[in-house]
């Protein structure tokens, strides 16, 4: 329609160039579609490279967040009662070359070094090189820690494997099948534990600790004996019984079988007063850590919250409990000759 009416019908516009008014009409549009074109360019680069970045940041979120699922899961493993008692003792004295070493002699053959189950595999918790027993085992040889065990490297193979296996044997024996064990020493990167040694302080070791005995719920405590243990007198033994007692975890005390002789000897030779005076006579002031610092720290925290006096009677009470145990199993035995 507006191609029929003549373009100036009055005779008021001013004349113009219809070649320079186009020209300027290009230059107007081409200025316009210029920053249109480059604004729109710009935007949809941004949200391009926006997409990018969070596509990239997600999938980075994603992959950190699946990290530190598995650094979590690592961290809760426990090592199978079957594997520690059926094939672990087998590997151990292959490794070592020798029939029954204790834990400080077995570390360099299986927990740490080119011979380490964990050499040359990459650790879960930190994505580096070397990692855990734990780690480098596969399911069914590992599951969720459901029992912490306090106990000392000083112990023989043949003590830890008896301890375990006469619990694991008793009536006293946890109901689950697939019973898991956090240890520190197949638990532990004991790689990165001899690297960073002198770097990880006792206020450091106390919160890990915790949070591997919450994880597991209970702990079962081994000692080598029942009238000279040597695992009371290590402060650190006795700061994780200490801390099991004052968060009510559950616990429980393993010994070898042949404690079980012994003291059927005590009994017939000496009669019960020994017993009584051993068990009577358990202080937990004497108690020293390698550590002179550690050995502070722990001492002042007990006597600065329960006492030691508690900390004591409730090692005491544990320690009956296995004697009247020990006594049950004596007494019901077929009589010699
Ligand atoms: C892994 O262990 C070997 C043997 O102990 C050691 O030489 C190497 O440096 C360790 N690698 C890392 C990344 O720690």
């Amino acid at each position: 329609m507006e191609q029929l009416l003549p373009r100036d019908p009055l005779g008021i516009l001013p004349e113009v160039d219809e070649d320079e008014k186009a020209t300027q009409q290009d230059g107007a549009l081409s200025t316009a579609a210029l920053i249109t074109i480059s604004t729109v360019v710009a935007s949809t680069l941004t949200l391009v490279i926006l997409v990018v970045v969070m596509k990239k940041r997600r999938t980075k979120k994603a992959v950190k967040a699946l990290a530190m699922l598995a650094a979590r899961e690592s961290l809760e493993l426990g090592i199978a009662t079957e594997y520690l008692l059926e094939t672990f003792p087998r590997e151990a004295q292959t490794a070592s070359g020798a029939s029954n070493p204790n834990f400080y002699e077995l570390c360099e053959f299986v927990a740490i070094g080119p011979s380490g189950k964990g050499f040359g595999k990459i650790c879960p918790r930190d994505g580096k090189v070397n990692c855990s027993i734990v780690d480098a085992l596969e399911t069914p040889r590992r599951g969720k820690a459901t029992h912490f065990v306090s106990w000392c490297w000083a112990y023989s193979l043949d003590d830890v494997v008896d301890a375990i296996r006469s619990w694991t044997q008793s009536s006293n024996a946890p109901p689950s099948t697939h019973i898991c064990l956090w240890m520190c020493f197949f638990c532990n990167n004991q790689y990165r534990i001899l690297e960073e040694r002198s770097a990880t302080g006792s206020a450091e070791l106390q919160t890990v600790f915790e949070a591997h005995l919450a994880a597991a719920g209970q702990m079962v405590v081994i000692l080598d004996s029942f009238l000279q243990p040597h695992y009371y007198s290590r402060a650190w033994c006795l700061f994780e019984t200490y801390v099991c007692i004052q968060q009510g975890y559950p616990r429980r005390i393993l010994l070898p079988s042949r404690e079980l002789e012994a003291f059927k000897e005590t009994i017939e030779t000496s009669g019960p007063a020994p017993i009584r005076q051993r068990i009577q006579g358990i202080d937990l002031r004497r108690a020293e850590a390698s550590v002179k610092a550690d050995d502070d720290v722990i001492k002042s925290m007990i006597s600065n919250t329960c006492g030691f006096d508690t900390v004591n009677q409730v090692v005491r009470r544990e320690i009956l409990k296995w004697v009247l145990y020990a006594f049950e199993q004596y007494l019901s035995e077929p009589q010699a000759g």
